[in-house]
């Protein structure tokens, strides 16, 4: 395959905004990133900054309520370019979800039949995406295992399964299609140390496999052991993109290193005051409120500028300036 038609995700200026009554949900502004076969990109930051509706947005689940910006380009591979905001829905439903890009959703139970077996739901899909297997049963236990499951799990209606075991039925789900993306939406979620470690080994072998992995999660420790870079988000925004080394070794916006001083094993020191309401977001930096290193230029929003070679930053005072 030549590098021309090589798999790809191109987000370009990806915005989402929801209309509910009386306001404006700012969910997701001005986003851009590339991923491809071989890296993993996490995206990180508190809950409600828009990582769920960013995945949504490009599989085309948004509700009715949303509005959408930008582009989201899918390309490569043996199958045309994709423009996955405008696509229409069977296009996706044929050529996207689960074929090219497989999703865990964050709330895995919610998307499980709840009259079926894992195992009914597993092998349909394992028919669906390779109608020629001659035995899907096999097909579906043997992702099942490579999900962290026994194969005896199967036999589980949704409502018997700990969350932990439905997170890894929607993990085996998302892989048989064999998408060359896969976006685990806190994929270690209920799971306990040994799964945990488990599913980034496998996660971790998709990448070898010249696979892509979109890890959002609030897990900076996973994202620090299977990350190639690492996108932080704060209320919509991108506002520092880089290394996953360098983002968490040498964190450049006050954000980040406030969120990695709060872990437990550091200052474990919360950031201090709410991140603001996506109906009403100041002006300027959205950081601006809660930033100790807050200057006046900070009324007016920083861009995500490369500070340092691949390291991007959306602040006036990062902190490696005094
Ligand atoms: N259908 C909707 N209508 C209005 N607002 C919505 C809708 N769906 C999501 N939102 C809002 O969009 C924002 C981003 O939500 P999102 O689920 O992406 O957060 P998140 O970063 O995934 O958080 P968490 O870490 O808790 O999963 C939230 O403020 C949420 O309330
Ligand atoms: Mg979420």
């Amino acid at each position: 395959m030549s590098t021309a038609d090589a798999p790809g995700l191109d987000v370009a200026r990806l915005g989402v905004r929801f209309t509910i009554p009386g306001a404006e949900v700012a969910a997701v502004s001005d986003v851009s990133f590339r991923i491809q076969p071989g890296e993993c990109l996490a995206l990180v930051g508190e809950s409600g900054c828009g990582k769920s509706v960013l995945a949504a947005a490009l599989l085309g689940f948004l509700p009715a309520n949303a509005e959408v910006a930008g582009r989201a380009t899918l390309s490569g591979g043996d199958l045309p370019p994709v423009e996955l905001l405008t696509a229409p829905d069977q296009v996706l439903a044929r050529t996207v979800r689960g074929r090219r890009i497989g999703l865990v959703p964050q709330s895995p139970a919610a998307h499980l039949t709840p009259v079926r077996t894992a195992r009914s739901q597993l092998e349909e899909t394992v028919r669906a995406h390779h109608p020629g297997e001659k035995r899907p049963r096999v097909a579906a236990e043997r992702v099942a295992v490579r999900a962290g499951l026994c194969p005896t799990d199967l036999d589980r209606y949704p409502h018997e399964l700990s969350g932990g075991m439905a997170q890894r039925v929607a993990t085996a789900l998302a892989l048989v299609g064999e998408p060359w993306l896969l976006i685990a939406d806190e994929p270690t979620t209920g799971l306990d140390r040994a799964l945990v470690d488990a599913l980034l080994d496998e996660l971790r072998r998709l990448i070898a496999d010249h696979r892509a992995v979109l890890l959002i999660t609030h897990d900076l420790a996973a994202a620090r052991r299977i990350a190639d870079r690492i996108a932080v988000m704060y209320a919509g925004r991108f506002i520092e993109v880089g290394p996953a080394a360098d983002v968490l070794g040498r964190p450049l916006h006050p954000y980040t290193r406030g969120l990695i001083d709060s872990l437990p094993d550091r200052a474990f020191v919360p950031i201090p005051g709410l991140p603001p309401l996506l109906t009403d977001l100041p002006a300027g930096c959205p950081f601006r409120p809660r930033c100790s290193r807050a200057v006046p230029a900070c009324q007016h929003r920083p861009s995500l500028a490369e500070h340092i070679a691949g390291h991007a930053v959306a602040c006036y005072r990062p902190c490696s300036s005094p």
